[in-house]
């Protein structure tokens, strides 16, 4: 009898170090101290049937083992608690969470506007469907004007077209405000371009405009180059050309040295050692009479740039058509 009680403990240990869990534990427990037929109240049970003897000697050993039973029930069951109930490692690094951001053309949007507002110029929006006067006829640029080829674009109706620049931006708020004018507005632009790396039938451009008496060519050549500095992040040299627009004069094209090869030439600048940057003059009388602004009273100075020109320049890609492809691996990089 004392045999089956070592047996029982040798069961007990086995039984114990393979339950791994509350479950299994407390099936361990039923098997040894259930009230029913657990091996041990069995025991205690039957220790009625034996001799005085035996029943002293069992007794105690069968008291003993269960007292170790519960004790050692208690310690796993305790032991259980402790160990975490999952095996999820908290202090792991978690999967890496993607954040968007802006896109490059919003981005130089949002700083250049930023520039323009903090040296006084206001916000303007205008419609990117336009008519015929606006986009070309009030910006001095007659239906027989060779200007006109290089703007050609998308016409809706006879004399309703998607804006080839946002220059008619300009005609629409001086028609509504009195001078003094500073104004800029940003938006999309449209011109029957064939694709290629440098255009794209849809682009963005940011237009200025600035009048009232006094106002002269160092003006616009003072604010256009500070607005330069601003969204370059290298040293350059600026260049003012003279050229042609229809709705301003004189009229100016603005370069900045090349600052793959500082000036020197090579593939990126067309070996000139200069980039075209923006196109700006002295608002034409023309474009003033045709407003109703006194045009012998009042000059302005007028420019527009290419947000994607800007943008190329800055970040030196070569091709504008990345801009509009929706590709995370080249948006990602901004
Ligand atoms: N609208 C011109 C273009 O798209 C750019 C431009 C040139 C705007 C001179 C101006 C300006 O306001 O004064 O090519």
């Amino acid at each position: 009898m004392s045999n089956k009680i070592e047996e029982l403990r040798l069961e007990f240990e086995k039984a114990l170090t393979e339950a791994k869990d509350r479950a299994a534990l407390e099936s361990v427990r039923v098997r040894f101290l259930g009230r029913k037929s657990g091996f041990l109240t069995e025991i205690l049970r039957g220790l009625k049937d034996l001799n005085p003897e035996e029943r002293r000697l069992i007794g105690a050993a069968a008291n003993r083992l269960k007292g170790e039973v519960e004790a050692r029930l208690a310690e796993a069951e305790k032991g259980l608690q402790e160990k975490p109930r999952t095996t999820l490692d908290l202090t792991l690094p978690g999967p890496e969470i993607k954040i968007g951001h802006l896109h490059p053309l919003t981005q130089i949007i949002r700083e250049s506007v930023g520039f323009f507002e903090k040296i006084g110029f206001q916000v303007r929006e205008g419609p990117e469907i336009e008519t015929e006067w606006y986009n070309f006829d009030a910006l001095n640029t007659p239906a027989d004007h060779p200007a006109r080829d290089m703007q050609d674009t998308f016409y809706l109706a006879p004399g309703v077209l998607l804006r080839s620049h946002t220059s008619p931006v300009q005609i629409r708020v001086m028609e509504k405000e009195k001078p003094p004018v500073r104004i800029i507005t940003v938006g999309r632009c449209y011109r029957r371009d064939a694709q290629d790396a440098s255009h794209f039938p849809v682009f963005h451009q940011l237009e200025g405009l600035m009048v009232e008496k006094g106002t002269h060519f160092t003006h616009l050549k003072g604010i256009l180059t500070a607005f330069l500095e601003y969204v370059f992040p290298f040293s350059f040299k600026t260049r003012f050309t003279p050229s042609f627009f229809p709705f301003t004069e004189p009229s100016a094209e603005v370069s900045i040295s090349c600052p793959v090869c500082q000036a020197k030439g090579c593939a990126s600048c067309g070996h000139s050692g200069f980039l075209e940057i923006l196109g700006c003059g002295m608002v034409h009388p023309n474009v003033l009479r045709n407003v109703g602004y006194k045009s012998k009273e009042l000059t302005g100075l007028a420019f527009g740039v290419g947000i994607e020109r800007i943008a190329m320049v800055k970040y030196g890609i070569p091709d504008i058509r990345l801009f509009y492809e929706n590709d995370v691996r080249f948006l990602h990089q901004f």
